[in-house]
Formats: C-alpha cells, sequence, structure tokens
C-alpha cells in the first residue's frame, strides 16, 4: 500500500522549486536572460580552480580501489581529521576526528542530528523566519516543529517568545545564522542570550537540550566581518554545515554534523549518526566529494559578486520605499510586500518576469525573499524592471518615499 503520509506530501511541495520551474518554463519562451528569477539558493559563483583540479589529480593518481571503493560509513577518517583541524584552528574549540560525521550537504546532517536527539513526538523549536525544509527534516525523524515568532525589526532571535516556548518537551532548538531567507546575521550577545537560557533551562528541566546549528552560509558574511561561531556559546551543540555554498558544489551533497567535544555523548555521537545512516539509507556522501573537500578545506569560491548584489538591491529597495532590514550575510534580502498577501504581491511580480518567493512558507506572512546568486549584470538589468512593478502597481508608495525624504 502507498504510504498516505508522503503522498499527502505531494500536496505542500517546496513552492521555491516550483517557482523556479515556472521561471524555467518562462525562459524557454522569451529567452533565459529577460527572466529575473530569484527563486533558488543555486550558487552562481564558479567553483575554485583548485576544486576541480584537486579532484582530477585524486582521478588521475589514486587506485581504483581507493579512490571509488566503499568509505567508511562515518566518512573517510582522513578527511573527517581535515574538518576537525580546520574547526579546531578557526575557531578555537579541540573537535577530534571522532566529532566529524560526513553527510550529504546540510540536509543530512539535519536529518542525522534531529533524529540523534529527539525521540518521535518530541518538540524541536526553531525561530521564524526559517528555511522550510526544517518541516521534512523534523517531521521525518517523528519529532514536531514549533516556531517562534519572528523578531521583525533585525531579524535577531526573538528573545521573550523563545523563553516562553522553551517548555519541558523541547529536545532541541533548530537555529540558521546567516539566515536563509532574512539574510540576519546574529551577533555574539545574540548567541550568548541563547547559550545562557539553554543552560539554564537543562538545569531547570533535568535534560539535555540540544542546540543544532545549521550554517551553510558561514562564509558568506558582509562588511568584512566573520560569522560568530553558534558552538563557542553552548557545548550542547551539534554544528551541520554544508560546502553547497561555500564551494558552489551543491550537486556534489556534501557536509557534515561537528559534535562539541563537551556535548553529552560526544565521544559516541558519530557512531550514533552512522547507526541513524544504516536505517535511512543515507551511507556517507561519494568519496570523491569527500577528498575534493578536504584538498580545499579552507577556500571558498569568489564569494564577493554576492556583497555586490546586495548592495544594488538592498540601495534599490529602500529607495522604492520598501521596508527591509539590510543583509549582514547569504545570497538573500527579505523585504516586506507592499500589500498584505505575499502571494499577491508576488503574483503581480510574475507579469513582469519577477520570480519572488512569498514568505508564507518561512513561517512569517508578508515577506518576499529574493535569492540574489545571479551574476551582478542581471541584478543590474533588473532593478528598472523593479521600479516599473512598483511605480505600476503601487504608485502610492513611490509617491510617500519621496515626501519622507
Ligand atoms: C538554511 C539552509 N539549510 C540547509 C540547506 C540544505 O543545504 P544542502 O543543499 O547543502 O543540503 C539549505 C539549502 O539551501 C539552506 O538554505
Amino acid at each position: 500500500m502507498i504510504n498516505q503520509h508522503y503522498k499527502a506530501m505531494l500536496s505542500g511541495k517546496s513552492v521555491i522549486r516550483e517557482l523556479a520551474e515556472y521561471a524555467t518554463v518562462r525562459g524557454r519562451k522569451i529567452g533565459y536572460e529577460n527572466v529575473f528569477d530569484f527563486s533558488l539558493g543555486n550558487p552562481s559563483v564558479e567553483v575554485p580552480a583548485d576544486y576541480n583540479e584537486a579532484v582530477i589529480r585524486r582521478y588521475q593518481t589514486m587506485t581504483s580501489m581507493d579512490l571509488h571503493g566503499y568509505s567508511p560509513s562515518l566518512g573517510n577518517t582522513q578527511v573527517r581529521e581535515i574538518v576537525a583541524g580546520s574547526l579546531r584552528r578557526r575557531f578555537g574549540i579541540p573537535y577530534e576526528t571522532r566529532h566529524i560525521f560526513m553527510t550529504s550537504g546540510a540536509a543530512g546532517a539535519i536529518a542525522h542530528a534531529v533524529r540523534a536527539v529527539t525521540r518521535p513526538g518530541d518538540v524541536v523549536l526553531t525561530f521564524a523566519p526559517f528555511f522550510p525544509e526544517y518541516v521534512p527534516y523534523v517531521e521525518g525523524a517523528g519529532a514536531r516543529l514549533e516556531v517562534v515568532p519572528a523578531d521583525t525589526d533585525k531579524f535577531q532571535a526573538n528573545i521573550g517568545a523563545f523563553l516562553q516556548m522553551l517548555t519541558p518537551d523541547v529536545q532541541a532548538v533548530l537555529m540558521n545564522t546567516p539566515n536563509n531567507p532574512s539574510g540576519a546575521l546574529w551577533s555574539e550577545e545574540t548567541l550568548e542570550r541563547i547559550g545562557e537560557i539553554l543552560r539554564q533551562k537543562q538545569r531547570e528541566y533535568g535534560h539535555d537540550i540540544f542546540l543544532i546549528s545549521d550554517e551553510p552560509y558561514r562564509e558568506i558574511v558582509f562588511d568584512g566581518k566573520k560569522a560568530p561561531y553558534p558552538a563557542a556559546f553552548y557545548d550542547n551543540t551539534l554544528t551541520c554545515y554544508s560546502f553547497s555554498k561555500s564551494l558552489s558544489v551543491p550537486g556534489e551533497r556534501i557536509g557534515y554534523v561537528a559534535v562539541h567535544p563537551k556535548a553529552t555523548d560526544a565521544d559516541i555521537l558519530a557512531v550514533i549518526f552512522g547507526q541513524i545512516s544504516r536505517g535511512i539509507g543515507h551511507n556517507c556522501p561519494a568519496s570523491t566529494a569527500q577528498y575534493g573537500i578536504a584538498d580545499c578545506i579552507d577556500q571558498t569560491s569568489d564569494l564577493s559578486v554576492y556583497e555586490t548584489n546586495m548592495n544594488l538591491l538592498y540601495e534599490t529597495l529602500i529607495d522604492l520605499g520598501f521596508t527591509v532590514t539590510r543583509p549582514g550575510g547569504t545570497f538573500y534580502i527579505f523585504p516586506k510586500c507592499l500589500e498584505e498577501d505575499a502571494l499577491i504581491f508576488c503574483d503581480k511580480a510574475k507579469k513582469y518576469d519577477l520570480i519572488l518567493v512569498p514568505s508564507d512558507n518561512f513561517g512569517l506572512p508578508g515577506y518576499f525573499r529574493m535569492a540574489y546568486c545571479l551574476d551582478t549584470d542581471k541584478v543590474r538589468r533588473s532593478l528598472p524592471v523593479l521600479r516599473r512593478f512598483v511605480e505600476t502597481e503601487y504608485p502610492g508608495t513611490l509617491a510617500n518615499n519621496s515626501c519622507m525624504q
């Protein structure tokens, strides 16, 4: 019999993917260069040359068995040590090989982390706005996702609401900075406060509360800053990382979970992830991708284009009268719509071949997300189109804005 749970999921397919498919179909009709597709977070910058060269070198120099044979189920041991070494150097936390588990991107990392620290029926808290795939990641583990309402002022964590919602049923907190979709970079003060609250609640409730920190955008930070590292503020942290965005390799499906060395059961959590893998058929990422990231562990693609694009869009959006928080990182920006219903707003934008993502599935209605992982020329060409959209559909907005200046 077909599993009705998964069948029911067909009616809740990813809005982002559907919009991206719409953009592709529209592009076939009018030329893809004329579709301003801000839907999908697919990195637009090149993979570093070193990544390709490293993989080619591996193909040329390793034996077939060594390169293509099964890798250990927790990931290649040498690669895990290279990841641990990089985290030690960068963040000063004494990770060792045994704390690292190689995964198929951040998606695989979160799927393992949630299963390892919750039982069916437990609550996982996250913060709005959040990446919509958290719903299947958490529900797939049998747990329940509850969402802390957004702090729409600065898109840091809404600490008051978090305190109220952190009941004894909560076994894990799933967070994401720099954030998709808001682009917000959480400050050290925010992370410090979250750490304090979790320590206090662990004591009060007498059980562990794990922080699952989803960090695929850790390297995409603006204004010369570095992202504060959440695990530095709380020991019971499982850091979920992906090389998808930093090295522009989302199709390679490669990332890891790093268990904080002082977390409860830190020495066996990676082995537990291995057991979870057996059940969900994950069985570690491709060996070539593991070697590729190991050879380029502290490199990134040239990510500067994202900051250029962000500044162009931010300035134009402000000029057009949008309410929008300036992103501290990622390749997303998250303005408030010019009318209440984000679906209607984004539908109107389609008439101008502007593909914008309505925010309802991010847990905060009334906003829209633009993924600006496009080449800068296209972002520049989109600016007059955005202006025409606003001038035509919302003429009052521009007039109000010029009165304010
Ligand atoms: C916030 C966030 N978490 C997790 C993921 C999944 O990353 P990956 O595709 O590397 O598994 C994404 C992908 O866009 C994301 O934006």
